[in-house]
């Protein structure tokens, strides 16, 4: 099997055309990283085109020694990647001190991996180990009514995370640990990338204000899926302040009362 045929490519192209297709990726906008499993190596070194040039990380991540990644390459369209994946796409490994990767296959007009690589990176090695292993995506989109949102709701991981709570029962179903934002920040550097790791620690999904969201799953299912219920929540809550206001909003002890019903294992600081 050649490498754009493996199951994990194909599930890695089938989520980039979704993305696209909800509309959360203009231009190069947003970034989809994927750490491989041993079964998905089997591919690897059928099609290879490293050419043995290693690049120096930001910083060292032991944590992902050896590891090997499949992601979107800088400057490249999300809407592109189904058209021709070996153009779009970069497999890297990192080096065995976690220091340095080396590019394996993909990027064949040229190019560089995503400039989020120090921010994906990052969140995969601190999900790495408070998974036990099981995360395996990390995304970033930009999600026209999630950033709307952060220009109007205050930079708070509670504020923001009540706001969504409140849209719909999923919300508490899928991210009950709620969600962390940051303020505005410059991207694509070392600094965002060690302030969104702080906050992925605790979450899976997180608002970078006037930018756009990254989320974090064990499969490419959980981290669209992670993605599609927080904008929908956002899209509700949009509409409700373009329509003046809600008049009626669930309660704290409503919220409760549906976490204790479905045994949730619920962030209790937002709660309250
Ligand atoms: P890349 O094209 O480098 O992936 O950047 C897109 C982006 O969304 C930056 O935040
Ligand atoms: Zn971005």
């Amino acid at each position: 099997m050649r490498i754009p045929e493996a199951p994990f490519v194909r599930d890695f192209i089938r989520m980039s055309a979704d993305a696209w297709g909800k509309g959360w990726h203009e231009r190069n906008g947003g970034n989809l990283s994927y750490r491989l499993r041993s079964e998905d190596m089997a591919v690897i070194g059928q099609d290879p085109r490293a050419d043995g040039k290693w690049v120096e990380l930001t910083r060292n991540l032991p944590e992902l020694a050896g590891e090997y990644f499949l992601l979107t390459g800088q400057g490249k369209y999300m809407r592109n990647v189904m058209l021709d994946p070996p153009a779009n796409l970069a497999l890297i490994v990192i080096d065995q001190k976690g220091a340095r990767y080396q590019l394996l296959w993909g990027l064949s007009q040229g190019g560089k991996p995503s400039s989020e690589l120090p921010s994906h990176l990052l969140i995969h090695a601190i999900k790495k180990i408070s998974s036990q292993g099981l995360n395996r995506v990390v995304y970033h989109a930009h999600p026209a009514n999630l950033i709307a949102l952060s220009f109007v709701l205050p930079p708070d991981s509670r504020d923001f995370t009540r706001a969504l709570w409140s849209m719909m029962p999923e919300c508490l179903m899928v991210f009950p640990e709620g969600l962390g934002v940051i303020p505005w920040a410059v991207p694509g550097g070392e600094e965002i990338a060690a302030r969104s790791a702080l906050l992925m620690e605790k979450y899976n999904a997180l608002i970078w204000s006037h930018h756009g969201v990254f989320c974090a799953g064990n499969s490419f299912d959980e981290a669209f899926g992670l993605m599609e219920t927080l904008e929908k929540a956002g899209e509700i809550c949009v509409k409700i302040l373009s329509m003046g206001g809600a008049r009626s909003t669930p309660s704290g002890q409503d919220l409760r009362r549906l976490a204790d019903a479905l045994r949730l294992d619920v962030n209790d600081d937002f709660l309250t």
